[in-house]
């Protein structure tokens, strides 16, 4: 609806109302905490997350003192709100000692309400532990371990720069395994003239430790990295499909569910944080650079900290470590919440999308309908579910969602 009210002495100013008006929420999202760590022994060439090279020890007792500070300027935002799941993520979080885990954990669980059975999760890079760093891990509360083997195979470790050979590798999943048993292995393909083969073997190499859940990326060029500007001999779009039909076929035969674009499972063991994300759901980001999104009865706001550790710390001690705080607004919400809900192969209920965005779903009619005649989307009034057709091309897909 649109109201024409003429300012004195000005020209009639057209408001779209419906645009003005804010989200309902009958209830809040389930809350999930990710903690951002952002130091790496070295910076490998492909990457573009907020990692920093550690040159030297990183100050990690200042740091854990400046994630509870953090966490504590966040509580006025998430007041009396139970935490379902801890990502502790970077960056190379296993950089940092068992004992500064179990502080920063310890203090979490005194600030803040923890699920009795909350996901706790921490992500580690071969060559930067030792089984005893685990089990202190272990015995801190984690009870999730994400390793970020990236490959088995010694010629495309070097090739991409990981600071981790192949036996360390092993000795990652073996010992990632037997003391946490809640194990994902991130592996890459697509890497430096890999072929079909090589990638097959990878797989068959991780599935040789049965990881409950296993995520698979392909290798993309990010700007700002070393591999964007000097491109290494990637396989073709055509190479990388025929890579990754195969690799899909076997992990789905060996008893994976492909549940996300990237992720497989066996039944039950979903990453609970990740389906969080993709479900919509609110998080909170404490630490450099992270991210949080986070909904209030009558608005979503997403917020940015600052990304530079040095400035991180200087502006936690400074009691001001957003560096971005704004309101997400009607015009993007519907695409937000169908570039997340669209990744997951079963999709989520068609309610959701009112329960999560605080809109009616008529938000995004335009594009289910022509998502619909193309056939990327399921004709299913409960659900919101891509078809295989969808899956394969979930860019075009997201892309009608576009405000
Ligand atoms: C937050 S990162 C870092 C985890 C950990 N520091 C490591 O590198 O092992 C999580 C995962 O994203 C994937 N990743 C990072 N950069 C990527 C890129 N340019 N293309 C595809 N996957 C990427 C890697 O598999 C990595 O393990
Ligand atoms: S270790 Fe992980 S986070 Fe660090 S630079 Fe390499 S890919 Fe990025």
């Amino acid at each position: 609806m649109v109201i024409a009210e003429p300012e004195v002495g000005k020209a009639a100013v057209v408001v779209d109302v419906a645009a003005l008006s804010s989200p309902r929420f009958a209830a809040l999202p389930p809350l999930a905490l990710y903690v951002h760590i952002p130091w790496c022994l070295k910076k490998c060439p492909y990457c573009d997350f907020n990692s920093h090279e550690a040159k030297g020890e990183a100050p990690e007792a200042a740091y854990v003192d400046a994630l509870l500070a953090d966490l504590e300027f966040a509580l006025p935002s998430i007041w009396s709100r139970r935490i379902v799941s801890i990502f502790i993520g970077g960056g190379t979080p296993s950089l940092f000692s068992a004992e500064a885990i179990d502080r920063l954990l310890a203090g979490i669980r005194a600030r803040v309400p923890l699920a009795p059975d909350a996901e706790i999760t921490l992500e580690a890079n071969p060559g930067t532990f030792e089984r005893e760093k685990f089990a202190g891990y272990r015995a801190a509360g984690v009870n999730r371990l994400s390793v970020g083997i990236q490959s088995f195979d010694p010629k495309h470790l070097a090739a991409i720069g990981r600071v981790h050979d192949a036996d360390e590798a092993r000795r990652a999943a073996d010992a990632a395994l037997a003391i946490f048993g809640n194990v994902n292995f991130d592996l890459m393909y697509a890497l430096p003239n890999q072929t079909v083969a090589e990638a097959e073997a990878d797989v068959a190499t991780a599935l040789a430790f049965a990881p409950p859940h296993l995520s698979f990326y392909h290798l993309t060029l990010e700007p700002n990295t070393l591999f964007h500007r000097y491109p290494p001999p990637l396989p073709d779009e055509e190479a990388a499909a025929d890579i990754e039909d195969a690799v899909h076929a076997t992990l789905e035969s060996a008893g994976y569910r492909h549940y996300e674009t990237s992720a497989f499972a066996h039944p039950g063991r979903e990453c609970r944080h990740n389906l969080n994300y993709w479900r919509f759901g609110d998080y909170l980001g404490i630490g450099a650079g992270a991210h949080s999104k986070l909904s209030f009865a009558d608005r979503i706001v997403r917020q940015v900290r600052y990304r530079q550790p040095k400035q991180y710390l200087e502006q936690v001690a400074a009691g001001a470590p957003l560096q971005e705080d704004s309101v997400v607004t009607r015009k993007d919400v519907g695409f937000e919440f169908m570039l997340n809900a669209l990744r997951l192969t079963d999709g989520v209920p068609a309610a959701l999308f009112a329960e999560r965005t605080g809109y009616p779903l008529a938000l995004v009619r335009q594009g289910l309908e022509a998502a619909e005649a193309r056939g990327l989307i399921e004709r299913d009034p409960a659900m919101l579910r891509p078809t295989a057709l969808g899956r394969r091309f979930l860019n075009d897909l997201q892309q009608l969602f576009l405000p």
